[in-house]
């Protein structure tokens, strides 16, 4: 048994059950929040009795009760958080203040890594509005995190590759187009596709890991390194079939965008960053920063020829 104790607050959810998937795999006691508000909702009361089956202990605790926050994160070592960040779908992301509060006054904890997982906040400050609310509640998370003197890994996880690679980055699908493609600009600009399995396990890899402490660790393995064009090409290729292209220009795209409703419009306007200004690939990691697959070679990613292949 590895010797971390794991707290995993939003564990039902899309990241979060990989992370508890992840951890219990790499052998960490696993702690996960069942919170009560769950109510009716069975099929995240099932999930969590089948992480429970799978050795992991379950918490009661409530965001509304910080008591409860509190005794849950003084029973472990690390905690990691993945409350929701999809506007479209659901987003918590300062709910965190009140687990960091918990944390705070808790006083053990080893390692915090909060609800990331995606952009580097930190490199958003130009963001366009309204999208730019997801990097701004991040960054208000890490100001109490670090204004606490709690040790914290951020991970940067670049593009989930069910949400980017499966759709070839198209907006408002998440299958891959048989026929015709839009793409962005001339679709040659650098992204990072992920497979969501390898962010979680570089995630808790990174967890005890003394070379992360108070950094961000960015998931950036190279082969993953790909622009739109080239995540198109192999899909072509997949399927044996070249699809009609259409390039959208940066100006089409912002009055598309303009149109759009808001919960649409916070997500879809990180694509002008991503795919128009490179904001994935336009630096270098500096000495606040590590890289994932650098840290931990042992992991076989998944490259995005092997992801898409379910699509076919
Ligand atoms: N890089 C990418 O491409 C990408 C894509 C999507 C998301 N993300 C990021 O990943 C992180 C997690 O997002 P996700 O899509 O995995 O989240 P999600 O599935 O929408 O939700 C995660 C969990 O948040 C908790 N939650 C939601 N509403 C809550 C509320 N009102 N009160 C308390 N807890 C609440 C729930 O925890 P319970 O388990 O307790 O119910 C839920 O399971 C976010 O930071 C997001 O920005 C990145």
């Amino acid at each position: 048994m590895a010797e971390s104790k794991v707290l995993i607050v939003g564990g039902t959810g899309y990241i979060g059950r990989r992370i508890v998937k992840a951890c219990l795999a790499q052998g960490h006691e696993t702690y996960i929040v069942q919170r009560p508000e769950l109510g009716l909702q069975i099929e995240k009361l099932q999930m969590l009795l089948s992480f429970k089956k799978q050795g992991a202990h379950l918490v009661q605790a409530s965001f509304s009760d910080h008591q409860s926050l509190v005794d849950a994160v003084k029973q472990v070592d690390v905690v990691i958080s993945a409350v929701s960040g999809v506007h479209f779908r659901s987003h918590s992301i300062l709910l965190q203040l009140k687990l960091v509060e918990a944390i705070k006054e808790a006083g053990n904890v080893k390692r915090f890594l909060p609800s990331e997982f995606g952009l580097d906040p930190a490199r958003m400050g130009h963001a366009l509005e309204p999208g730019r609310v997801t990097f701004d509640d991040k960054m208000t998370v890490r100001k109490a995190i670090e204004e606490a003197s709690i040790p914290y890994t951020y991970i940067s996880a670049n593009l989930f590759a069910g949400y980017f690679a499966g759709s070839l980055s198209q907006m408002g699908s998440f299958v891959p187009p048989r026929d015709k493609v839009h793409l962005f600009g001339d679709g040659n600009l650098k992204a990072v596709f992920m497979d969501e399995e390898d962010v979680a396990t570089y995630t808790i890899k990174a967890i005890d890991d003394p070379r992360t402490l108070n950094k961000t660790l960015y998931l950036r393995p190279p082969e993953n390194i790909l622009s739109q064009g080239e995540l198109i090409g192999i899909w072509e290729k997949l399927i044996g079939k070249e699809l009609d292209k259409t390039y959208i220009s940066a100006q089409d795209f912002l009055t598309t965008l303009k149109g759009m409703d808001y919960k649409l419009q916070v997500g879809i306007g990180h694509f002008y960053h991503i795919f128009y200004e490179g904001c994935l690939t336009d630096f270098e990691i500096g000495e606040k920063g590590e890289e994932a697959s650098k840290l931990y070679p042992e992991v076989n990613y998944t490259r995005m020829d092997e992801y898409l292949r379910i699509y076919v």
